[in-house]
């Protein structure tokens, strides 16, 4: 059974400079909520009690979000619209530990750190820099099929046929319309060499075979230790499962996904719904087309 899992939240960031010069990007918030609470939340309503966050050099700010502030408390308590009961809640979502992975080398190198905490039992991944959002949680969706394989299980998602090289893309036998055993594979394939258009979506369930893998494993691209080699290195010993996910993936790592993600949250939240909604119809009615917009530099 699955009970432990780990998030990775030590990269650099560095498709989000300058904010992550020595801000987490997995603190950015979408409306008022640092990513990485969404992504501790699913793994929490998957079950999990048991959370390790990745971290590293600059990333205080997301083991305080998860420790109490008395100072705060003290100030919030008995005012009805300041959140108290939720902030208090933070502290006790889930046993949260922390360990700081040394040098930034890849997210095959981050996963790497947890093998003492997670040992000889299987765990889940989910990405500190995407939130999924779905009527059950991915996590939870992984976990079942782990539950009836005791598999290596992936969340894999359809992209466009013609943007397969942007991700780690899957191939093999489909066992129903969503599950796959996987023979195959790659990262950034090319559009002919690419054996499917489902790519690899930032959560997994893991087996205690992937540190042996991971040990195999030679450096890969940008000089680091990736996490799809690994998985590589593990089907020459073990059957992996991919799994199409049921919800929509938000990867807030790069700014125009993130941008989208926080006028979509905002369009589903039931105070700024309609008040969203107007102002991108006067943005629009005001720029108009993209040739007719004046470009600000900030
Ligand atoms: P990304 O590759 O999206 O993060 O990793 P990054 O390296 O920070 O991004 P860029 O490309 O420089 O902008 C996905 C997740 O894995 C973590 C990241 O923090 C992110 O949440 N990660 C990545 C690590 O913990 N360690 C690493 O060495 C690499």
């Amino acid at each position: 059974m699955v009970k432990k899992a780990v998030i990775p939240a030590a990269g650099l960031g560095t498709r989000f400079l300058p904010a992550t010069k020595a801000s987490p990007k997995e603190m950015l918030p979408i409306i008022d909520t640092p990513t990485i609470q969404y992504v501790v939340q699913e793994a929490v309503d998957s079950g999990i009690e048991d959370i390790l966050i990745i971290s590293g050099r600059g990333k205080r700010a997301i083991e305080d979000h998860f420790d109490r502030n008395y100072e705060l408390e003290e100030r919030i308590k008995g005012k009805e619209d300041m959140m108290y009961d939720e902030i208090r809640n933070l502290t006790n979502l889930a046993n949260i530990h922390f360990i700081r992975q040394k040098d930034i080398n890849g997210l095959g190198d981050a996963i790497y750190y947890a093998r003492q905490h997670t040992g000889n039992e299987p765990f889940a991944v989910l990405l500190g820099d995407t939130i999924i959002d779905s009527v059950i949680p991915v996590t939870q969706q992984l976990m079942d099929i782990h539950e009836q394989y005791q598999s290596t299980v992936i969340a894999v998602e359809t992209v466009p046929r013609d943007k397969v090289s942007r991700y780690g893309i899957v191939g093999g036998d489909a066992l129903s319309e969503k599950l796959m055993r996987l023979n195959q594979l790659i990262e950034k394939p090319s559009v002919e060499t690419a054996p499917s258009n489902l790519a690899i979506a930032g959560r997994y369930i893991l087996t205690p075979g992937i540190y042996k893998a991971l040990e195999k494993t030679p450096k890969g691209k940008g000089n680091e230790l990736q996490l799809t080699d690994a998985m590589i290195e593990l089907l020459k010993r073990e059957s992996i499962y991919s799994q199409t996910f049921d919800g929509k993936r938000y990867d807030i790592g790069n700014k125009l996904d993130f941008i989208k993600t926080t006028i979509e949250y905002a369009v589903k939240r039931k105070e700024f719904s309609s008040k969203v909604i107007a102002f991108m119809k006067e943005i629009i009615a005001e720029h108009g087309e993209q040739n007719t917009v004046r470009y600000h530099k900030v």
